[in-house]
């Protein structure tokens, strides 16, 4: 019987709720068609006491799952046995302290933060999810693994699969709508890739219909387990910030995936006792992709117990339809209209008093130079977070003494196209690298200096530039 069992899986409507098994495979409940959750019956489990207990495993390294930057949290998310653990190394992030960031976001130097999420594996936080899905794949003897991506999952996807050997990859992306840096590596770590003639939302359906025809197991974030890897992040934060709970995390908003998984992880943490109170949440669409704010900031949709207004989801979905809208954004990573977690954000939205803005391409693209400029890099869409975290300084949501966590998503390799397009200073050749946008290059620009190859001008040129 399933409520015997100590992690589980429940849908999240209250008028359904039904559990499942963690041995079943569903991307949606099969009853109502409503997302699914892990559960898990924390009373008879070994939840440390203190979070301080989880540095112990620090002194445990050689061993895979301490070493690991999510399973050394195995026991806040405890759905599989040690033994069926998948672990590629990931979660060895980096929270930095970024004083040139807090003065350009318009907060005191010590109270920005970047979790810099690009040093995972494949370079980016889905490594977090990924590790997890794969436990999950391996626990039901998945033998193909799908998604459809903007680039990151498939690249993490495919690493897994070629790293453990364990599945085959098969990845759906868009045409035109990946960068390259992501794309390369699905391709050389070998993963079957389909390039359908559409954006991102239509190869999301797509390999929907795909993977249950096929029985292809789906690492989508509409897979449970996925997001379980990713609440680690804030236990990373966490532990980075000695275990004191920031006043905001900032995160772009795509799939919704992430800031899912985050309110998921400080909703257990303070019901459990471990955490006394939850930072507040904030989530970044881009400006040509902004699905959530319109439905949450200027149509008001809420979560209100699983009970909110889905007819005005609908109805946006229809008007999007009618005048035949698409996502276009520089943060190709989160081009997307109809992210697939959307009912499980307003949830985390609601848990962590959340609040959802817009930036421009502009915004994310000043924000990634600024970011940059500091010695991490990021790729466009995570630098969305930085731009949003200005914006709400600007409008006094954030206070100059609060302490604010960015999410960097993604690593600035994943997509150099639109970083030397924007440092080249030159508006023609942006504009016919990146399609004309309206986007000023110059904001925060460092050009290269070309000089010809004398000693004397080289030297001169260096001399008048330092
Ligand atoms: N940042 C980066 C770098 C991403 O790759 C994504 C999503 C997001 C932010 C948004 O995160 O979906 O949890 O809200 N990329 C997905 C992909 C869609 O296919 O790689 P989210």
């Amino acid at each position: 019987m399933i409520r015997s069992e100590i992690a589980f899986q429940k849908c999240i409507s209250p008028d359904c709720g039904t559990a499942f098994g963690v041995s079943e495979v569903h991307v949606a409940c099969p009853r109502c068609g409503d997302l699914l959750d892990v559960q898990y019956d924390w009373g008879r489990l070994p939840v440390p006491g203190r979070l301080q207990e989880f540095e112990q495993k620090w002194s445990h390294r050689h061993d895979p799952l301490s070493f690991s930057g999510v399973w050394r949290f195995h026991e806040l998310l405890p759905f599989a046995p040690p033994e069926q653990v998948v672990t590629a190394g990931e979660g060895q992030t980096l929270l930095q302290q970024a004083d040139g960031v807090a003065t350009y976001v318009g907060v005191q130097p010590g109270r920005l933060f970047l979790q810099y999420e690009g040093m995972n594996p494949s370079g980016s936080f889905k490594d977090n999810g990924m590790s997890a899905a794969f436990t999950h794949a391996r626990h039901v003897g998945a033998q193909r693994a799908a998604c459809a991506s903007t680039g990151n999952t498939s690249a993490s996807l495919a690493m897994y699969c070629a790293v453990t050997r364990l599945m085959k990859a098969v990845i759906f992306i868009g045409s035109g709508k990946i960068a390259y840096g992501k794309l390369s590596q699905a391709l050389e770590y070998g993963a079957l890739t389909v390039q359908i003639a559409g954006d991102f939302d239509d190869a999301m359906v797509r390999v929907q219909e795909v993977s249950r025809d096929l029985g292809i197991y789906l690492v989508n974030s509409v897979n449970p387990f996925r997001l379980e890897g990713q609440k680690t992040i804030m236990y990373r934060v966490l532990e980075s910030l000695r275990w004191e709970v920031p006043d905001w995390i900032v995160v772009p908003g795509g799939n919704l995936g992430n800031s899912s998984a985050f309110g998921k992880a400080f909703s257990e943490l303070h019901c459990l006792g471990l955490i006394d109170r939850v930072p507040r949440l904030a989530v970044i669409n881009a400006g040509g992709a902004d699905t959530l704010y319109q439905l949450h900031q200027v149509r008001g949709v809420r979560w209100q117990g699983g009970r909110g207004d889905m007819a005005a989801v609908d109805e946006y979905y229809a008007s999007l339809d009618r005048e035949h809208k698409k996502a276009s954004t520089i943060a190709s990573a989160i081009e997307i209209n109809r992210p697939v977690n959307l009912r499980k954000c307003l949830r985390a939205l609601d848990c962590c008093d959340g609040v959802v803005r817009q930036v421009s391409d502009q915004e994310i693209l000043d924000a990634k130079a600024q970011v940059g400029a500091g010695g991490i890099g990021c790729e466009p869409a995570s630098a969305a977070s930085v731009a949003g975290a200005r914006l709400l300084a600007a409008e006094g949501v954030i206070r100059p003494g609060e302490r604010v966590v960015c999410i960097l998503t993604g690593h600035q390799l994943k997509d150099p196209t639109a970083t030397v397009a924007y440092h080249s200073g030159d508006q023609q050749k942006f504009d016919e690298v990146l399609g004309s946008r309206g986007i000023r290059c110059a904001s925060f620009a460092n050009r290269a200096i070309a000089v010809p190859n004398e000693l004397d001008q080289i030297i001169h040129a260096i001399e008048s530039h330092s």
